[in-house]
């Protein structure tokens, strides 16, 4: 895996190919390649490394590619190590058929020992060049009829681009489990993973389903079904624009979504919350349905599932229902108790995180309802949830996510207002609080983002340190999931978070005058709690940053620091103390002259079990 871009048009692809896997570079990966077709050749440039690497070795040929129709890939090693010979594209044998694939093809070691007796030679260690070379195999002279039957020898997950050199004015898209797109242009026409690495050319969209054929030319798009039946498919508009996707003069794009945090908290609250009453016109979730709900689980991974644990205390505490919070890598081996009296959320920013989405069928499969909280629009884990309530966060493309986990979080606390004025369970005046407390969080962040001085001294005079624990308790211990993670991606510090009560059951072993613990300290109703917590700390000789609310700013007299958030309602913290501890993340790493963007790693969106 990780991101695909395909062309076909009047100008030369190799440029546009370059530019589009440039956009895709968010997505995490250690190697790229293009293969273009010319004069009946195909010609292809790999290389290991990021992509100025490739651009290189494409400016650097004395005749650089001209071609019209050409594909591209980055990749995030699964099978084989990050090397030139690994990266796609990959080539058959006969040179004829050039591929890309997203996925993972779980019958190649099958494929790969009937090839080989075939007499097939696999120059990679990669799953993918396994469909390359099947494709010459299964050549019958049609090139649709031996995709059809490529689908069906292929089991696993993909999303393949192919150009094949006898067909020199077509490429070709197959997909199962694995985005995949057809971007329409003007006499151009385009393949992508994600809509980010074509939007400079088109805002118009068509998503293959599974087992589809897309068969592209200049000027138009034939799809087929598996039994090679013509598809009427309707195309959908992306409003995001190209310059979202941009740095716009921020030296990275997390600290741009960073900032881009008011405004996504706004776009996503304000259009539902209407007279103080939150209104989710997008759900079907009546008095009699939630009346009989025995439970909520909430599915995730990474930082989505962080926010699933916030949600979690929230909507327990004002819905007085029993809500757990599970990673979707455990829930979907977990034989997970869930039925029609269970809702089911399920949180992802790409929509697209394989463990998540296998969550999402296990949980509809066994008959509960899901409701999505998703930010890409029209991702599978959009079109396959009953309900979407939409994070309206804008491109993220910082593989660390930061709008992206806020947003799900306001959208969970929505839902769970949402709940608890249908039960019942959350008095008049509170409700409108909380409400309020939901508009105001926008102007919080605002007014945080004004004044950072204080967060970057804290995280120039710890970036050395080596271990950073990070504690609070109920919510702030919820929050403080989130912060742990945030440093150890972008950073790579240990960092581990710590319910502050728990710290005496073992972890205060680990306390010594070199780790740093950061408190998180927002709830009125445990200030003295976490006082004894950080006294317990400062006496191992620990230095201790408190992040307080203002009411709990007497806190200073026992930390080394403080960072205080500005008012808000304790119930609704997280999302404030999210802010601090993501800048503190990103000033850290900047420190460490870690890459910010595309940490050493990781994907922003992982397809794969
Ligand atoms: C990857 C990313 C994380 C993200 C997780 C879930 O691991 O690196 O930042 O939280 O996937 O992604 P999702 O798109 O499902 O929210």
């Amino acid at each position: 895996m990780c991101g695909i871009i395909g062309y076909i048009g009047n100008k030369p692809a190799a440029p546009i190919l370059v530019n589009g896997l440039k956009k895709l570079e968010y997505r995490g990966y250690d190697s790229s390649g293009i293969a273009v077709l010319e004069n009946g050749k195909i010609d292809c440039i790999k290389s290991v490394g990021k992509i100025e690497q490739l651009k290189k070795k494409v400016d650097g040929r004395k005749k650089p590619p001209a071609g019209t129709l050409g594909i591209g890939h980055t990749r995030w090693a699964t099978h084989g190590v990050p090397s030139d010979v690994n990266s796609h594209p990959h080539i058959s044998r006969d040179g004829r058929f050039a591929i890309v694939h997203n996925g993972i093809i779980e019958n190649f070691a099958e494929l790969k020992t009937s090839l080989q007796k075939d007499g097939f030679v696999f120059k990679s260690e990669t799953d993918s060049e396994a469909v390359a070379h099947m494709l010459q195999k299964l050549y019958d002279g049609d090139i649709l009829s031996t995709l059809r039957r490529l689908i069906k020898t292929l089991v696993g997950s993909y999303a393949i681009g192919i150009v094949f050199s006898d067909a020199p004015d077509t490429m070709y898209a197959i997909r199962k489990d694995n985005p995949l797109i057809v971007g329409l242009g003007d006499g151009e026409n385009f393949i992508a993973s994600d809509v980010t690495a074509a939007l400079d050319h088109t805002h118009e969209f068509v998503l293959l389903e599974n087992y589809e054929t897309a068969e592209i030319t200049r000027d138009g798009v034939n799809y087929y079904d598996i039994d090679g039946n013509p598809l009427e498919k309707l195309p959908y508009r992306v409003n995001w624009d190209a310059a979202q996707a941009e740095k716009e003069g921020y030296p990275h794009f997390m600290l741009k979504e960073i900032y881009a945090q008011p405004k996504a908290i706004t776009d996503t609250l304000r259009p539902r919350i209407k007279s103080g009453e939150v209104v989710l016109g997008e759900l079907i979730l009546d008095k009699k349905y939630v009346d009989g709900l025995e439970k909520i689980d909430i599915v995730g991974c990474g930082s989505a599932y962080h926010a699933g644990i916030v949600g979690k205390t929230f909507i327990e505490k004002h819905c007085r229902i029993r809500v757990t919070c599970e990673l979707a890598s455990e829930y979907i081996y977990g034989d997970p108790i869930t039925d029609e009296k269970t809702l089911t959320i399920i949180i992802s920013q790409s929509g697209e995180t394989a463990d998540t989405l296998n969550a999402l069928r296990i949980a509809k499969a066994r008959g509960s309802h899901t409701v999505a909280i998703v930010n890409v629009v029209e991702s599978s884990i959009a079109r396959e949830a009953h309900d979407v309530l939409y994070t309206y966060a804008g491109p993220e493309i910082a593989v660390a996510t930061t709008k992206g986990y806020t947003t799900q979080v306001a959208a969970l606390y929505l839902l769970g207002l949402h709940i608890a004025k249908i039960k019942g369970t959350v008095t008049d005046g509170r409700y409108t609080e909380l409400v309020n407390g939901l508009l105001g969080l926008a102007d919080g962040i605002s007014s945080m983002l004004r004044n950072t001085d204080a967060i970057k001294d804290f995280a120039e005079r710890y970036k050395n340190r080596r271990n950073v624990f990070f504690i609070g308790r109920g919510t702030d211990y919820a929050a403080s999931l989130e912060g742990a993670l945030k440093l150890k991606e972008i950073s790579y510090i240990h960092a581990e978070a710590y319910a502050s009560g728990e710290l005496k059951h073992g972890t205060i072993s680990l306390i010594t005058k070199s780790t740093v613990t950061i408190a998180l300290v927002t709830q009125r109703a445990l200030y003295h709690k976490m006082e004894s917590n950080i006294k317990a700390v400062k006496s191992r000789k620990g230095p201790v940053l408190a992040v307080a609310s203002p009411a709990n700013a007497a806190i200073a007299d026992c930390a080394d620091s403080l960072l205080t958030i500005p008012e808000c309602d304790d119930d609704i913290s997280p999302v404030l103390t999210a802010v601090v501890l993501q800048l503190f993340a990103y000033y850290v790493a900047d420190a460490r002259g870690c890459d910010i963007d595309k940490p050493r790693h990781l994907a922003k969106s992982v397809t794969v079990e």
